[in-house]
């Protein structure tokens, strides 16, 4: 069974990843005795959040689509294992394919924020190749908290020694809500998340939760007021979030002051995705339906801006002298990755894209320090 065969099959449906997934060696990991030996569990002593693990690196809301899929990535090293967002509610997932290979025209494969070729069309296609670039196209589906609830608690109980479940929710804006509906919405999730006994958690701000390519990280005082009704709902329990890319320093700040700054936020998860027009061959939009023409980008592409924002937290971090975390994410496809985040101000580091194609990513991380 290669590692190349990703966890997540990209030529099934969600439902049958759902269902009969994670795939390749994450399917073999689950198959092991579970008094095996860890298969990357070298303890290297750090924390994320306040919890000890052995090194603070895993895999990010996404890939990891329910318990099966979440004690895989334990098993096979990943410290940190996110279970996708999940809502207060259940929530239809797009209409197949989520996922294409992506190819920039840029010899190194990278998309910039800015640049012309994200609105003019990217290629999109079924050829995937290393190193990985995609598209993801899944609208945050979540099953009913009935469902979700039972399944996280079981998540959380099969984490190993130095390992940490994250679980992520988002709020859920539907007709007709009042703002004050929309931020208690996310104060219901949380409450919900908690309950199962989760130990922190991360809220989504950076996917279309606000209409089409609207996101609710573009505007920093609403989020401001929902991590406040958040923070009095789960108290102590860390709060980390999740943000896309921000281009304005000052946008970026006045994030800051509205949740870290105030104590609402304990931690940064950055980048999602960013978002491109996506074309076929012949140029006509490669994602069928509509409100697909734009779809978010992730991989090997999206990474010299995942570290760009890292440094930017950063250098913010540093002159407020506030002592918040940053969780680094985007691209990261290698161990000189992953020491590139570390580098440029990362606490701790998270691979979606680089993960579902290297099931080993942990295990040489971890080899090679
Ligand atoms: C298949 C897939 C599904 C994703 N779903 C979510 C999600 O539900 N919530 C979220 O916050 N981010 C989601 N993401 C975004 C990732 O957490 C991450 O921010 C992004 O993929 C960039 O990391 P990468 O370059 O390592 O893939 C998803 C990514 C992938 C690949």
């Amino acid at each position: 069974m290669s590692d190349f065969e990703p966890f997540y099959d990209v030529n099934r449906t969600y439902e049958d990843n759902y269902e009969y997934g994670p795939f390749g060696a994450f399917a073999q990991a689950l198959k092991a005795d579970v008094d095996d030996e860890p298969i990357a569990g070298k303890q290297q002593g750090e924390t994320f959040l306040g919890q000890p693990v052995n090194l603070a690196f895993g895999i990010p809301a996404g890939p990891l689509l329910n318990s099966k899929y979440t004690t895989a990535a334990f098993r096979m090293g990943f410290d940190l294992a996110t279970y996708k967002t999940v809502r207060s509610r259940a929530w239809g997932c797009n209409p197949f394919p989520n996922v294409l290979a992506v190819h920039p025209k840029s010899a190194d494969g990278s998309l910039t924020p800015g640049s012309a070729e994200l609105d003019e069309g990217v290629l999109a296609d079924t050829n995937y190749e290393l190193p990985m670039s995609i598209s993801n196209s899944f609208g945050v589906p979540s099953k009913d908290p009935e469902y979700w609830q039972p399944d996280m608690r079981a998540a959380i109980a099969a984490a190993g020694p130095g390992q940490v479940l994250v679980p992520s929710f988002q709020g859920s804006r539907v007709e007709g809500m009042s703002e004050a509906e929309y931020i208690a919405d996310h104060a219901t999730t949380a409450r919900l998340v908690k309950e199962t006994g989760a130990k922190l958690m991360v809220m989504n701000t950076s996917c279309p939760n606000e209409g089409h390519n609207r996101l609710l990280c573009h505007d920093p005082l609403l989020v401001g007021r929902i991590t406040e009704a958040v923070k009095n709902e789960i108290g102590d329990t860390p709060l980390m979030i999740k943000l896309a890319y921000i281009p304005s320093d000052d946008d970026l700040e006045l994030m800051v002051r509205s949740t870290a700054a105030r104590g609402t936020v304990q931690g940064f998860s950055t980048i999602n995705t960013i978002s491109a027009r996506l074309v076929d061959v012949h140029g006509n939009q490669a994602l069928p339906g509509a409100g697909r023409d734009r779809s978010g980008v992730c991989g090997n592409a999206i990474r010299g801006t995942g570290l760009a924002m890292v440094r930017r937290l950063a250098a913010i971090r540093e002159r407020l002298g506030l002592a918040f975390a940053i969780n680094g994410v985007g691209g990261v496809v290698s161990p000189a990755d992953y020491a590139a985040y570390k580098a440029a101000g990362a606490d701790s580091v998270m691979s979606a894209t680089g993960a579902m194609w290297d099931a080993g990513l942990a295990r040489k991380i971890k080899e090679t320090r």
